[in-house]
């Protein structure tokens, strides 16, 4: 694209330079920090991933122990975030309970002067902070619409497990833990997506991190975005049974609806991260018996591919990920909050990035209105 030529979505237009993730859209490969998921995948953990995505490299066996000890430590919230929680309507979306408490944090923790936001100290803290209590605000606001008191964080277990623990105060098998945290490392960066472009946005401005997350989830909740995990499983619920996917997806097409879950702005072959979804999903099902919408979701790709692959439209992240969480005994509507607590990796890694070389993102426009029109006295209008 030419400079000063308006490209609708920015598409093909870099907004940044970035050595945090990489992807190859051709060849369906995605590395961060240079590593690719594959490998990530086989031999990290979400928080080993964490730490390599926000400062940059793999920790050394003492910055690990200590990383995850801090982040241990930080996993309870304030009685009063938890208060302002249980004030929240049983049926609000748990992604904007999410972005309040998040955007609440700024007024616990606010900066004292803009210098402390490239502070390396400041950096640790937030980051810290920002892993450790996110997953306990989620699970605080799923126990508390339910009428219960929220579980306590348990110190001995990982960052994984405690999750799923909190969501109910049974603790997981190893193997669910270790599936979850595969599925959390996965999620954690993306390049310039549209809510780390969001983030990207807001850090510009040295607002809080408080704020660049606030900003951060409000974008992610989006079907077209992070909301589509949510939506796929809405889907496939909605289909049913296998013979019913061929009516469906004509029926879909003609009106000219988008699938959920399927296509992407930069992959143009089956997105890696879905690959590894779907082995995950089988994983699951193997040890804990099947799921009927697998079934719906295998001949709903059979299908899609045979009409949508053409168009290089194919499985995302998003299309395998619901049946892995709903074996894990996750509810639907924490799907994308599980997204947002992954994704915070990346967004930090962004925001401390930004801030290395800042300058205020302000683009121009196309004028598309008209110009020197006369104001008309309300008495004149019809
Ligand atoms: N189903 C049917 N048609 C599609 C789909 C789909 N899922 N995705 C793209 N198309 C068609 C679209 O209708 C358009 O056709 P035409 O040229 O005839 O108007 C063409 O492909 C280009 O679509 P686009 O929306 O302009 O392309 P994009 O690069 O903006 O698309 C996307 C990216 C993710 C917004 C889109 O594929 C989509 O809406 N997918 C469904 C929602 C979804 O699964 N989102 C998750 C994305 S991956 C993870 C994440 O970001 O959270």
């Amino acid at each position: 694209n030419k400079l000063g030529e308006y490209m609708p979505g920015l598409e093909g237009v870099p907004a940044t330079r970035s050595n945090i993730s990489y992807i190859d859209g051709k060849q369906g490969i995605l590395e961060y920090r240079g590593i690719s998921i594959d490998e990530l995948c086989k031999h990290s953990s979400f928080l080993e991933t964490a730490f390599l995505l926000i400062f940059g490299n793999l920790p050394t066996e003492d910055e690990l122990k200590e990383f995850d000890h801090d982040v241990l430590h930080r996993r309870r919230i304030k009685y009063r975030i938890r208060d302002m929680i249980k004030s929240f309507p049983d049926n609000g979306h748990p992604m904007d309970a999410l972005q309040t408490c998040v955007s609440a944090m700024g007024l616990f923790y606010p900066i004292a002067t803009p210098k402390d936001l490239k502070s390396p100290d400041y950096i640790r803290d937030v980051t810290l902070r920002l892993l450790a209590k996110i997953p306990t605000m989620v699970a605080t606001f799923h126990m508390m619409r339910q009428g219960n008191d929220p579980v306590l964080p348990r110190d001995d277990l990982s960052y994984a497990a405690n999750f799923l623990y909190m969501l109910n105060g049974e603790e997981p098998d190893l193997f669910m833990a270790k599936i979850f945290d595969i599925c959390l490392l996965l999620h954690g960066e993306h390049t310039v997506n549209a809510s780390t472009f969001c983030a990207l946005v807001t850090a510009s401005t040295l607002s809080d991190p408080f704020s660049v997350l606030a900003a951060a989830i409000g974008t992610l909740s989006g079907p077209l975005h992070g909301g589509a995990n949510e939506q796929v499983m809405v889907m496939l619920e909605e289909i049913g049974s296998a013979e019913n996917v061929e009516a469906y997806l004509e029926g879909k097409l003609t009106r000219k609806e988008k699938i959920m879950g399927f296509g992407h702005r930069v992959y143009k072959v089956k997105d890696p991260r879905a690959i590894i979804l779907q082995g995950l999903a089988r994983e699951l099902f193997d040890k804990y018996g099947h799921d009927p919408y697998y079934e719906v979701a295998l001949r709903l790709e059979e299908v899609a591919l045979e009409k949508l692959a053409h168009r290089n439209i194919y499985p995302n992240v998003d299309f395998y990920s619901g049946l892995v969480y709903k074996k894990l005994g996750i509810p639907v509507d924490l799907f994308t909050p599980i997204f947002a607590i992954a994704r915070v990796t990346g967004w930090l890694a962004h925001w401390k990035e930004q801030l290395v070389d800042n300058r205020l993102f302000r683009p121009t426009q196309v004028y598309t209105g008209k110009r020197d029109i006369r104001y008309m006295p309300i008495a004149d209008r019809t």
